[in-house]
């Protein structure tokens, strides 16, 4: 087989079925771009220190640009019998432009190639994602200024625990997303390093420049060590890592607008485009995106846990298995911008049925805290309070009220402490008023909250 790579070496043809299994370029041509990007860089680089002529790099340029014109036409013709995306470009450059294209693997191997090909894609899907990541942030913001002073029941156990505003708990969702977006700065920060120059795993022999190629390549610097450049997949896990980290959240979001927007809740409508219907059942509306996402969570940490398994065992330098990280990275980026996007384009719709939260806040006693708090102010030990609206729940449990309709009379048969001015306190709107501290959920901080964040946004 005159196409086999290093076929020299070899008295055998590849098997037929090991050829296709041994294969990535189905799935690696994903990252032709780069890999056309890297090699311009590295052609350069070769000419700049005299390894090849200019007329030799410009030939390099003229075909890889060319070839890059029928990759995004469509045109390209990739084989099997090349293996990956590196061979097939490869050997097409020397197709187009004969014993040149022979002469750009000079001082380079896969190894490096493919491990500064990656970097080069994760440094752009960066992009992507926080651009979506940022839009999503701003939908929630803008979302939660609409409900400054909309009151809803805040759970703990996800049974009804204190009045809360809905902007502040749009609010939470956000500074999650501040975290993961500082998350992702950090991973794109690690992982611009170049690998280039490593070549196989001990470096090569030709008076390289590895700070031009760095340069020309936008990268930080040089890797430090070329055993460490080939073998590294940290910053795919890593980038794994924060995707789930993200995918987490989404989820827990998820959960609480299908929560929401059931029935049972009836908090939130959500956006029609957003949902579908059943194929049986007339009257359905199905929270299909956030149930989707919830879902789609899963699937990304199931990949961060595939990367970690596929490094773990693995003897310095490069070995065959990392040919399988690109499938999981691949489709980690795929399904966190869908994700991301789907939600950004979502949030701005969901309306809130605000008259709902209110009456589930208030059949759920959320005042009980501030009830005890009074007494407190009033000069009550705390653990007594906490006994004295115990009895008071009941009562109002018992006939069906909530705090603030109970008499006057009834609350002061469980303590001579109360005074006509405890209403003002068992009302929603006093309870999240009075909770104005930074990180509170009065409407006036939530206000501030949502300043602070805008300019963050800008
Ligand atoms: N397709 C390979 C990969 O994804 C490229 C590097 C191959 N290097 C090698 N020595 N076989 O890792």
């Amino acid at each position: 087989n005159s196409e086999k790579l290093s076929s020299a070496r070899f008295a055998q043809a590849t098997d037929a079925f090991v050829e296709v299994f041994t294969a990535s370029v189905d799935f690696d041509q994903r990252m032709a771009a780069q890999d056309i990007q890297g090699s311009i860089a590295h052609a350069t680089m070769l000419c700049a220190v005299g390894i090849l002529t200019e007329a030799e790099r410009d030939a390099i340029i003229g075909g890889l640009t060319q070839i890059g014109g029928e990759i995004d036409r469509g045109e390209f013709v990739w084989s099997i019998k090349q293996e990956d995306v590196h061979m097939n470009i490869e050997a097409r450059l020397t197709d187009l432009i004969g014993i040149a294209g022979k002469k750009l693997h000079t001082g380079r191997s896969r190894n490096d190639q493919v491990a500064t090909d990656i970097r080069l894609y994760l440094r752009s899907e960066i992009v992507q994602i926080t651009a979506q990541l940022t839009r999503l942030q701003a939908a929630i913001v803008e979302l939660a200024a609409q409900h400054a002073d909309t009151i809803m029941p805040g759970f703990t156990h996800l049974q009804v625990a204190q009045p809360i505003t809905f902007g502040h708990h749009l609010m939470a969702w956000f500074e999650m997303l501040i975290r993961d977006r500082e998350r992702l700065d950090d991973c794109a920060k690690r992982l611009n390093v170049m690998p280039l120059g490593a070549a196989a795993l001990a470096g090569t022999s030709y008076p390289i420049d590895r700070q031009l190629t760095a340069e020309l390549l936008g990268f930080s610097r040089p890797s430090a060590n070329s055993l460490d450049s080939v073998s590294d997949r940290d910053f795919a896990i890593e980038f794994t890592a924060v995707a789930s980290l993200i995918m987490m959240h989404l989820s827990r979001f998820s959960e609480e607008l299908i929560l929401w927007s059931s029935a049972q809740f009836d908090f939130i409508d959500m956006p029609d485009a957003f949902c579908t219907g059943s194929s049986i059942m007339p009257q359905k509306k199905n929270p299909d995106v956030p149930e989707l996402v919830r879902g789609k969570s899963g699937r990304v940490t199931g990949h961060l846990v595939a990367l970690l398994m596929l490094m773990k065992s693995q003897p310095l330098a490069y070995n065959k298995d990392n040919q399988e990280d690109k499938e999981p990275l691949f489709d980690t980026a795929d399904t966190l911008v869908n994700c991301l996007r789907a939600y950004a384009d979502m949030v701005p719709h969901i309306t809130a049925k605000k008259a709902n939260m209110y009456q589930s806040a208030k059949r759920g006693f959320a005042t009980a805290t501030d009830l005890a708090d009074y007494l407190v102010r009033k000069g009550m030990a705390f653990r007594d309070a906490h006994e004295v609206v115990g009895l008071a729940v009941r009562l109002g449990l018992e006939t069906q009220r909530d705090l603030s309709e109970l008499t006057l009379a009834e609350l002061q048969g469980f303590s001579p402490l109360i005074t006509e001015d405890v209403f003002g306190y068992l009302t929603l709107e006093g309870s999240v008023a009075a909770r104005r501290h930074i990180g509170g959920t009065a409407p006036e901080t939530v206000r501030l909250a949502i300043e602070a964040a805008r300019q963050r946004l800008v």
